[in-house]
């Protein structure tokens, strides 16, 4: 009799749900994440096959202009994650909580995450902290709303982190896992673990029960996420180490501003298919 092997990835599901997110964990099955700021790139990851797609606070650098994503507001994120969660039929969509959204307390956090679910349609929020967030996530998981927590690298703290630097290494394993368990004990049904050594992020994924999703976490992970401007090849600015670049967006479309050009230019565009009668 031919050996069943076991599934790569989630069955051809309706809609993903965080409990799908449990059962590839407990599968052994990779659960795929993109990030996502508008409708139609969410539209063609969602026909892809992608599991989630974030509407990131990475919108900040990747869609308004800023230099890093303290500037995001809510009122910001709310139209985009709005039209990303009007597109999928299938993804599991996360609504990113931006700095200053929830730190003030437990209240603060439930009304953005409140914010987020009734005028978006997204399905769960993410914000930003272990220890030190675990009380506004057991909050807002208290109403009914899932959140997947973000811990290691956490860009909204980049001044109070001294930079961009990887976290969980050495003396800050300690730190790491108890973010991991704060978050777990809290009600997260996941983890994203950005930027932390593949070492350290497969110690917290084999300690947790709930899944573990990388970004420049290595390989030993229940997920990968990664900023789709980046994967793309579209964004301009600097490009992490740990993005596997899976197209060139911004040789493409450069390469197609430039013929458009030469052909208005040269009188070669509109030609008669173009023209009503
Ligand atoms: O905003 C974002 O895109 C993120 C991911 C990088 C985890 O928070």
């Amino acid at each position: 009799m031919a050996e069943q092997s076991n599934p790569i990835s989630l069955p051809n599901l309706k809609r993903v749900r965080t409990r799908h997110f449990q059962s590839a964990k407990e599968q052994g099955i990779k659960i795929t994440g993109l990030t996502s700021y508008d409708m139609l790139s969410a539209q063609i990851f969602d026909t892809a096959g992608i599991d989630f797609l974030l509407v990131g606070d990475s919108a900040g650098n990747n869609v308004l202009g800023y230099d890093t994503t303290l500037p995001v507001t809510v009122d910001d994120l709310i139209p985009l994650t709005r039209a990303v969660a009007g597109a999928v039929t299938r993804a599991f969509v996360v609504a990113d909580m931006p700095f200053g959204s929830y730190e003030a307390g437990q209240l603060e956090a439930l009304h953005t995450a409140v914010r987020f679910m009734k005028e978006t349609g997204a399905h769960a929020v993410k914000l930003e902290g272990g220890v030190r967030s675990a009380k506004q996530i057991r909050r807002i998981v208290d109403a009914g709303i899932p959140v997947m927590a973000h811990i290691g690298f956490t860009p909204q703290s980049e001044h109070g982190l001294g930079g961009h630097l990887i976290q969980g290494r050495g003396e800050g394993m300690e730190q790491l896992l108890a973010d991991a368990h704060a978050v777990e004990d809290a009600g997260a049904f996941a983890v994203v673990l950005e930027m932390v050594p593949a070492t350290s992020a497969a110690v917290v994924t084999k300690e947790l029960r709930i899944p573990t999703i990388g970004v420049g976490a290595g390989p030993d992970v229940d997920g990968q996420l990664l900023v789709w401007t980046d994967w793309a090849g579209f964004s301009t600015g600097r490009i992490p180490k740990f993005v596997r670049q899976y197209a060139d967006l911004k040789a493409i479309l450069g390469d197609a501003a430039a013929r458009y050009k030469a052909d208005v230019e040269g009188g070669q565009y509109p030609s008669a298919e173009h023209n009503y009668e």
